[in-house]
């Protein structure tokens, strides 16, 4: 765990990020007391971050672990989202659009300070795969530099909207050094918007080493969130990010993974 004393603003938070130790995912009533220790900004090693730099303690080879992420915000509901993670002591990946990064930018911030991770999501919400090398790139590059002026964070993950890729968008995120992200239990959230729908589909379909789409746009997901944290915590699971979800297993920048196995990522 490397430690970086570059926080300007947010001097010391829970981190879920390349940690091997796995305290940060325990579930936990809120008064109980967490470990605390400096936020990593400006992580020099993004490889660490996206798994290369441990091996053989990787967390979740050893515990049951799911990666709740949440697409296209921050928006308001997004603080009450906060709230509730932090009640479960769970950590989750924000796959942030840029434009509403320059929108909302405390609310990236209280992101990074919860110890979640951010992830680029293009900066339009743009179908990536129907974009010509130059937009493809300026799309990745303005959301990455906009999380890092906000929030001192930087991104090493990319989720295509709609999860629309193609081998120009893949050879693009290569170049920056990100893998695609995708997700193996989508909930239809954005379609349905139902809480309780949303919080069953979640609850039967995730197994082991997940990674589960949602968006934290739209508050009946939003209000799901607690089912689903009550419900997947009763089964064993504990709540990472994407990063810590990989550890130990390494993302090849440019190829698309949906969640982890028993023995690597798929
Ligand atoms: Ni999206």
């Amino acid at each position: 765990m490397k430690r970086l004393g570059a926080a300007l603003v947010l001097l010391a938070v829970v981190s879920g990020c390349g940690d091997g130790t796995g305290a940060d995912t325990t579930v936990a009533a809120p008064e109980a007391p967490v470990a605390v220790r400096p936020m990593v900004f400006n992580e020099p090693d993004p490889d660490a971050r996206r798994g290369l730099g441990s091996s053989g303690t990787a967390y979740c080879a050893r515990v049951k672990c799911v990666a709740l992420t949440f697409d296209d915000g921050p928006m308001e509901d997004t603080e009450r989202l906060l709230g509730m993670l932090a009640q479960y002591n769970a950590k989750a990946t924000f796959f942030v659009v840029g434009r509403m990064v320059e929108e909302f930018p405390d609310l990236v911030r209280k992101e990074v300070a919860g110890g979640h991770e951010i992830a680029n999501h293009s900066w339009s919400h743009a179908n990536l795969a129907g974009l010509s090398d130059a937009g493809v790139r300026a799309e990745i590059q303005k959301t990455q530099d906009a999380i890092v002026r906000h929030s001192g964070y930087r991104s090493v993950l990319l989720r295509p909207p709609y999860g629309s890729s193609n081998a120009r968008v893949a050879a693009v995120a290569r170049s920056f050094g990100l893998p695609e992200i995708i997700w193996a239990v989508d909930p239809l959230d954005w379609r349905d918007r139902s809480s309780s729908l949303v919080a069953r589909r979640v609850l039967s379909g995730t197994g082991n080493g997940d990674v589960v789409l949602m968006h934290d746009i739209h508050r009946t997901t939003v209000d799901a969130v607690p089912r689903i944290l009550e419900g997947l915590a009763a089964k064993g699971y504990r709540f990472v990010t994407v990063s810590k979800l990989f550890e130990g297993t390494p993302l090849t920048p440019g190829e698309q993974y949906r969640g982890r196995t028993a023995t690597g990522a798929r």
